[in-house]
């Protein structure tokens, strides 16, 4: 009997595997237009994020209207950050598209669209910190723990400048997406979030007893990640992200989700 399970099993998981890579390799969609791959960590309002099943925000909206000047069928796929651009460099995905900063570093593995939106790296603190600005937790007798997610500009800059500074990397835990970055200070288990401020916007709102420090962090740029051997879906992408960005799509889209204070 435990044989008969057994075999059926391996049967139903050889099925269901033959299926999943059937899609992935598959260019076309159902409908018949090619498939725009865009890879994404959706815990990341206002650009991404979950409404009901549905990933929603800038970066979606964005994306959806470049694929319909294509005239291509947009996917979205939600990974890890940290996977992102591994998954564009091999051709997994078409394209990554993030609230993803354009860095030097970045550009050497990748290719970057025209920007569309900037960010700035903020700090958030609980409303009773005596953490006033970043000079408090880079200060050299400070041991504040700090939390980022993994492998953004947040988490690059922070350990970048506790190396400077001498300071144990100890002090800085990278956790998978903001979400539980943001949880972790609001348990206490550490003191401050570095993240992109309108992330964090989201998340002062939606966790009582935090706040968002005045001072800037840093301040970046967003764009689309490519494949460097991709150039031609690059040039197609950025002609039509061109186009929305001049005739004010684009701001358009951004205004919907983030109101001027
Ligand atoms: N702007 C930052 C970076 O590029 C953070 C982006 C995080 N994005 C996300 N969808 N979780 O590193």
């Amino acid at each position: 009997m435990k044989k008969i399970v057994a075999i059926v099993l391996a049967i139903a998981m050889i099925a269901s595997v033959a299926v999943l890579s059937g899609c992935s390799g598959e260019k076309k969609s159902e409908s018949g237009k090619e498939k725009l791959t865009m890879a994404t960590n959706a815990y990341f309002p206002p650009y991404e994020y979950y409404e009901g099943e549905e990933i929603i925000g800038i970066d979606a909206e964005v994306a959806q209207a470049i694929a319909d000047k294509l005239d291509m069928e947009l996917e979205i796929v939600d990974i890890e950050f940290d996977s992102i651009i591994a998954g564009v460099q091999t051709g997994k995905y078409d394209m990554g598209m993030a609230g993803m900063t354009v860095t030097d570093e970045r550009k050497q593995s990748v290719d970057f669209s025209d920007s569309y939106a900037t960010g700035i790296q903020s700090i958030i603190v609980t409303e009773d910190s005596p953490i006033k600005s970043i000079d408090d937790i880079l200060a050299k007798d400070a041991d504040y723990k700090v939390g980022v997610q993994l492998s953004t500009t947040g988490d690059i800059y922070i350990s970048d400048d506790f190396d400077k500074e001498g300071k144990s990397a100890d002090l800085i835990t990278e956790f998978q997406t903001g979400n539980d970055a943001v949880a972790a200070l609001a348990s206490g288990k550490v003191d401050a979030v570095i993240i992109d401020n309108e992330p964090a916007k989201s998340y002062v709102a939606a966790t009582s007893g935090l706040k968002i420090l005045d001072t800037e962090y840093v301040t970046e740029d967003y764009a689309i990640c490519f494949s460097k051997d991709n150039t031609e879906l690059k040039d197609k992408v950025n002609a039509a992200l061109k186009e929305l960005i001049a005739d004010g799509t684009v701001q358009k889209i951004i205004d919907k989700y983030i109101t001027a204070e």
